[in-house]
């Protein structure tokens, strides 16, 4: 298969079409682009419902814009109350199932009682509008009801991946000045319990503020619990009332800050609101997802990302959906799990990452083969490119050559999808998120700004401010616009390269910064950096990407050590556990090189482009754990660098 190969939809799929066709497609971006307001307003009106109207739509201080000025409203009660005056009561909104097979259905009612129980609890125990709340929980049922109910109060959670150590957790909670966390016991995962409230306990040792930490009970397993401090969710509930009102914000009130990895050792908190946040996310659900009221809608990521937030929570909540929650692994018990799930739920809706789709190619398609897929209508891709092979099996073993896949490109940073193709609409071709959404305005520029010819490579960047976009980086809103704003003068610089082709396609040609992807995950170079130079042996360290077969991107580390007899082998072993500990094991590298010496430019600004290509084009070849004397290197690259 070429580049170049095209996948027109297929005219059962545009009959039934949310967006029909291409000219519908082209109508509708043009009245985004040509009247942005009217057309957000009409979008904000259908669908939601607000306390109080907005006094103007947009206003923008760059880099600082308000959507929905003045209006006030609640995410909570747009995704539950809402829908119980519109029929959906007995809906189901939350599909789950445990790895261990457990399984819930939630209504909206029961989901409205719940959340609304879990925020008096929340109100009984002092926190009000403005507060911060930290959420540490296993995909079960009650992180999204963690979530609505900080937002029915106005309080900004901020959601932290499972995955992440106490570490990291801790990091998050300084950062956010969070006075409660909510977690669980634990999760499972693999068939393993993955224990929360020990990394939460750990955390806590360095945060005086945190004055509650509210337990949920899901594997059982025995736990301390400290008096005054700790409490079970279930203890708290009792006699609660299953009403409490959902507070009006203001539409630009923050809703959550979502921490991600940047360029430099410490990750950054993004901030979104509500209104626009609200407004965009569900319309993407709309328009890309095709979303009917019969869908059953599966997102496999998990919530602590974005994906989750926008994809699983947030828009089809808002949209009235069935959403599926899979608390575990792909593998556990076996490698058919997902197409189980599938097949037993008559999930209409899969949306998943190439680094998914590559480890399940992997074990073969008897797996998907052993399931009945004919449910399924619709693929969706998010996190990295897919890689045309992975396409093809997607579409074919999966799709079985009827479903449309469409390959979504966006950020933590933009809150909603940005480009993707229409699936009703837009021609396909496999690699490419094809075109701009409406509303979205994106360009391939070079460093001036200066938009760069048709199939040229350049930086993506986004020409004018869209409603679910970050709004500045939680107490620091100087790097927000430096970061984001500072780089290409007067437009949003994304970080990603890419080339836009003669249809207007973009292809995203991945980081232009020092960040990296794994499994679809971002992770800065710097953050594991400082994590390696905290270990006591190390001197120095440089991190870079890695290619990889499953996971995109793995993490390959050069290291030097500090004088003494050092065990390679041993040393290796825990450094790649010390950085599993101090991020997560997510972030565990694939290899520890260690080196004499890192190159270096005559300022002293180590050379991660020729470790990339070192890792890239293995030039410089060792094992693990062998001493690689990169003095060498670093000769030409200086020789190099003067010519
Ligand atoms: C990459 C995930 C190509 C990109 C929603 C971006 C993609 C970063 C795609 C954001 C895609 C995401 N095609 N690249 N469809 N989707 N990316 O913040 O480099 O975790 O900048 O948000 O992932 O990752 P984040």
């Amino acid at each position: 298969m070429t580049e170049t190969s095209t996948y027109a939809p297929k005219p059962e799929f545009v009959a039934q079409a949310n967006v029909s066709g291409m000219e519908a497609y082209r109508e509708l971006y043009r009245r985004a682009e040509e009247t942005p307001e009217e057309f957000w307003a009409e979008v904000a009106e259908r669908e939601f419902d607000w306390f109080e109207k907005w006094s103007h739509v947009f206003e923008w201080n760059p880099p600082f814009a308000k959507w929905f000025v003045g209006a006030k409203t609640n995410v909570a009660y747009n995704c539950l109350d809402r829908h119980l005056k519109n029929g959906r009561a007995q809906k189901i909104a939350i599909l789950w199932e445990g790895e261990p097979g457990d399984e819930r259905k939630i209504t909206y009612q029961e989901l409205h009682s719940m959340v609304c129980r879990f925020a008096n609890v929340l109100k009984n125990r002092g926190y009000k509008s403005g507060d911060r709340a930290i959420i540490y929980m296993p995909m079960i049922p009650e992180l999204p009801v963690a979530m609505l109910a900080c937002a029915r109060l106005g309080i900004t959670h901020s959601v932290v991946f499972g995955g992440f150590s106490a570490e990291a957790l801790k990091a998050r909670i300084k950062d956010l000045g969070a006075t409660v966390v909510i977690t669980a016991d634990g999760g499972w995962r693999r068939a393993k319990e993955v224990k929360l409230k020990a990394a939460v306990d750990e955390a806590l040792l360095e945060c005086p503020d945190v004055r509650d930490v509210i337990v949920r009970k899901r594997t059982g397993s025995d736990i301390p619990m400290k008096d005054g401090r700790d409490h079970w969710w279930h203890d708290l509930e009792e006699g609660v009332s299953s009403e409490c009102p959902a507070e009006p914000v203001d539409a630009e009130h923050p809703l959550y800050v979502l921490y991600t990895s940047g360029t430099t050792g410490q990750p950054k908190g993004i901030l979104h609101t509500t209104g626009g946040y609200m407004v965009q996310t569900t319309a993407t659900m709309r328009w890309v997802f095709d979303l009917k009221e019969n869908d059953v809608y599966w997102c496999s990521a998990d919530i602590g990302w974005v994906t989750g937030h926008s994809y699983i929570v947030y828009g089809p909540l808002a949209a009235g959906a069935t959403t599926v929650i899979y608390e575990g692994a792909p593998d556990t018990p076996a490698f058919d799990r997902w197409w189980s799930i599938v097949e037993r739920h008559r999930i209409t809706i899969l949306y998943t990452s190439p680094t998914a789709i590559r480890a399940l190619i992997r074990q073969g398609d008897e797996w998907p083969n052993k399931h009945d897929l004919s449910s399924l209508r619709l693929l969706g891709s998010v996190g990295e490119p897919i890689n045309p092979a992975a396409w093809e099996w997607y579409y074919r073993v999966i799709g079985k050559q009827r479903c449309p896949i469409v390959d979504t490109w966006w950020q933590t940073e933009t809150g909603s999808i940005m480009i993707a193709p229409l699936p009703g609409a837009i021609p396909t071709k496999p690699g490419s998120g094809t075109l701009p959404l409406p509303g979205v305005l994106p360009q391939v520029v070079d460093m001036s700004g200066k938009p760069v010819g048709v199939d040229q490579e350049g930086f993506l960047v986004i020409r004018r401010p869209w409603p679910a976009m970050i709004r500045t980086i939680w107490g620091d809103p100087k790097r927000y616009e430096s970061q984001y704003w500072g780089r290409v003068p007067g437009v949003y610089f994304t970080g990603d390269a890419a080339r836009c082709d003669a249809d207007g396609y973009y292809w995203i040609l991945g980081r232009v910064d020092d960040v990296m992807n794994v499994s679809g995950h971002r992770l800065s170079t710097m953050e594991v950096e400082s994590a390696l130079v905290r270990h006591p042996a190390v001197a120095e360290a440089a991190v870079v990407g890695k290619p990889h077969e499953i996971t995109g991107q793995a993490v390959c580390c050069f290291v030097t050590l500090k004088q003494g007899n050092h065990d390679h082998n041993a040393l290796g072993t825990e450094l790649r556990k010390w950085v599993a500990h101090e991020i997560g094991a997510f972030a565990r590298p694939e290899e520890i090189r260690f080196t004499e010496a890192l190159p270096k430019t005559r300022s002293g600004k180590i050379m991660r482009r020729l470790l990339r290509e070192i890792v890239t084009t293995r030039t410089v070849t060792g094992d693990v754990t062998t001493l690689e004397d990169l003095t060498v290197v670093t000769r030409l690259a200086a020789q190099r660098d003067e010519e």
